[in-house]
Formats: C-alpha cells, structure tokens, sequence
C-alpha cells in the first residue's frame, strides 16, 4: 500500500500556526505579491507572529519587494526562515538561486510540498502563503496540503479580472476552501471603500524597503481592507 506522509508531516509542521492566510489570483501583475508581502508587516506591525511563504516559482518576487537579499534560511532540524522586517520569511527563490526554475507540474508541486514539509516555522500568529498565479496543479495541491488555509482573492477592476474572480470563487466553493475576502487592487475608486487599493505612483519607491512599504498609501488601504476583513485587531 502506498501511503503518502506528506500530508500529516504538513500538518504537525503546521501545529503551531494559529492561521493560514493563502493570497491568491488567477492572473499574474495584480498584485498578489505586493498584497501577501504588506500584509505580512503589517500583520507584524500589529504585534502578530507572523511568516511570510512565496511559493511562486514560476514569478517569485517577494524577495525584492522586501529586500531579502543575503538572507537564508538555517538549517537546523529542517529549514529555519530567517527574519526580516519582524517578518518569518521563506521563498523558493532560496532554492533556485534566483534563476528561472524549469520545473514541470508535478515537480513543481514536488519541491513546494518538501519545502513545507521541512520548514520549520514554530509558533505563528499567522502564515501568510503568496501564491502562484491561477489553480494549477502547485496551487491545487498546496490547498489539499493545507486544507486550513483561508483565501484571500485579489481581482483588478477589470471586466476579465472580474470574471475569472468569480469562477475561481465558484471553484473554492466547490473546493470547500474557506474565502476570507477579496481585494480589488488598482480600483480607481474616488473614495476608497474597504477591499479596495488605489493605485500608488510611489509604490515602486518603496520596494526592496519594508519601513517605506508600510508608510505608502498602497499599506495604508490595504491596512483598511485587513480591518473589514479580519474584525478588529
Ligand atoms: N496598487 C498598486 N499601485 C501601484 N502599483 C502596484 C499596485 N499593485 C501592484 N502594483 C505593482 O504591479 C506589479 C505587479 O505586482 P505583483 O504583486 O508582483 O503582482 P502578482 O504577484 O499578482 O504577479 C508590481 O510592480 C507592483 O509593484
Ligand atoms: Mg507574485
């Protein structure tokens, strides 16, 4: 008989992770990076325990958007991610030298589930996971390893944007995953309402500098959205 450890491995690796937050989008540009990596700090800011996992192979980029550079995980007993910005953070960019990863499917999904497997993040308030883009199979099987984490969609206003949100929504339902909320990011909206990001001129600034992350407009809103999401905090 063929059993898989994996998944219980994933689970104890877990056990101390109070909530797992997967920021997800079916498209690519819309800022789920720039979402997961804010929210990280300001969950941090907020003097929550909080990690910060960039599972996307194919467009990992969380770590110029926090300036990672020269950091790497230690290895003891497993992986431990280094701190940056009070964050925990991990990234598959450690593992592929920066390089394009020229990985198929399964192997993709192979060396993400290793490397949840094996890092050990020991107790957290929060996980934040930046996803790869759409529901592929890495993306799939990240969910059915972590059938506790919670979705955070982010859309653009977009017309197309719109309506691969609501498939992808209408597949988490199937799915039975659990949607925390959704974010329009780049909304033109005048006045701003909860789950919506204006786009910000000055965001480009601040990459690669997380204490000017958090003064942009960009953390300002999304700081709202985590307010309308998650209740008070
Ligand atoms: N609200 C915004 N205002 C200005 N630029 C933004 C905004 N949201 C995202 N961006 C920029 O768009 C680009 C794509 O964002 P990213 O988070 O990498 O998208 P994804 O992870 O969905 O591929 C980045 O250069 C990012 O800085
Ligand atoms: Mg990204």
């Amino acid at each position: 008989m063929n059993i898989d450890p994996r998944p219980s491995v994933i689970s104890e690796r877990l056990s101390g992770v109070g909530r797992v937050i997967a920021v997800t989008g079916w498209k690519g540009g819309i800022g789920k990076s720039v979402t997961a990596s804010a929210l990280a700090l300001l969950l941090a800011r907020k003097g929550f325990k909080t990690g910060l996992f960039d599972l996307d192979f194919a467009g990992a980029s969380s770590h110029l958007i926090l300036g990672a550079r020269g950091l790497f995980p230690k290895e003891e007993k497993g992986l431990e991610p280094p701190l940056i910005a009070g964050v925990k953070y991990m990234s598959v960019v450690f593992f592929s030298e920066n390089k394009a990863v020229p990985l198929r499917g399964a192997n993709v999904s192979d060396a993400i589930i290793e490397l949840l497997a094996i890092t050990q993040w020991g107790e957290l308030d929060f996980l934040v996971l930046d996803m790869p883009p759409g529901i592929n199979d890495a993306a799939l099987d990240i969910m059915r390893f972590i059938p506790r984490a919670e979705v955070l969609a982010v859309t653009t206003p977009s017309v197309i944007a719109r309506d691969v949100l609501d498939r992808s929504l209408a597949l988490y339902r199937r799915l039975k995953l659990p949607v925390l909320g959704v974010i329009e990011n780049m909304s033109p909206s005048r006045s701003p309402r909860a789950g919506r990001i204006r786009p910000d001129p000055a965001l480009e600034k601040a990459m690669g500098r997380p204490a000017a992350l958090l003064k942009t407009e960009f953390a300002r809103d999304l700081d709202r959205c985590v307010s309308s999401i998650f209740g008070k905090m």
